[in-house]
């Protein structure tokens, strides 16, 4: 993990996507990303949730032991789901599974409020990596999607999140949906990486639901995203040649 704070200090920029199952766990390893998260954004975008917040353990173990078949060279790492690390113990036992089911690394969302989780997830030897910004499994009592980090007193706050976790001893720290300004400002006052999400560019690196890159799910598309490939189209033509072959025979 001392790997991160290093490309930090030599400016390498940390790349990172998700994935939920072996064939796109293992085609985004062969393609040489740096760290494969199984997000718990598998709600959305597999199980067909609102948002994160119904994702249980057995979901996230599931997931992850079919991404773990197929990651050789990845840092591979799981989320914590909503409400399995509400307390150092049971933060503990959740990180636990999610390293026997394969992950090499736990994420959990939360600054000064999780410090002793994550200290408590760190002394049993699991590596973390914290999340701060806009937090979606807040997202209900949040009312949505929101930037973080707009005003001065807002920003303040996130670099204190940072900080907070940095000293609990996370590797490296998610910044979702922070003014640019102020994630510039985090990444700044931070030696471990920042990777953002919709956070702008000067973050350490960067991280996608790969579904939004690759253009996976039409129904929806964060604003912050440009998708590298149009994934859908190329399912629904090739589904409508299949009717079409079959059809005429
Ligand atoms: O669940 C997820 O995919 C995430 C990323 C959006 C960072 O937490």
């Amino acid at each position: 993990m001392q790997d991160f704070r290093d490309r930090k200090r030599r400016g390498e920029p940390v790349t990172a996507l998700t994935a939920y199952d072996y064939p796109t766990a293992r085609l985004l390893d062969e393609s040489g990303i740096d760290v494969i998260l199984v997000g718990d954004s598998v709600g959305m975008v597999v199980l067909g949730y609102e948002d994160t917040t119904s994702v249980t353990l057995e979901d996230m173990l599931h997931h992850t032991r079919a991404a773990a078949r197929g990651v050789k060279r990845a840092l591979l790492v799981a989320d914590l789901p909503i409400h399995t690390y509400d307390d150092p113990t049971a933060a503990v036992a959740t990180a636990r599974r999610l390293i026997e089911a394969g992950a090499h690394a736990v994420k959990l969302e939360g600054g000064v409020r999780h410090v002793s989780e994550i200290e408590a997830i760190i002394a049993e030897g699991i590596p973390v990596m914290g999340h701060i910004g806009m937090l979606p499994q807040s997202v209900r009592e949040e009312g949505g999607y929101k930037v973080k980090g707009r005003t001065p007193a807002e920003a303040h706050a996130l670099i204190q999140d940072g900080l907070a976790v940095e000293k609990a001893g996370v590797f490296a720290v998610v910044l979702e949906i922070v003014n640019p300004e102020a994630a510039r400002q985090i990444t700044a006052a931070l030696k471990i990486p920042t990777i953002g999400i919709g956070s702008g560019d000067h973050c350490d690196g960067q991280i996608l639901v790969t579904h939004d890159l690759i253009g996976l799910f039409p129904w929806f598309t964060p604003k912050f995203v440009s998708p590298e490939a149009k994934v859908s189209e190329e399912i629904r033509r090739a589904v409508r040649a299949f009717i079409e072959r079959t059809r005429s025979i």
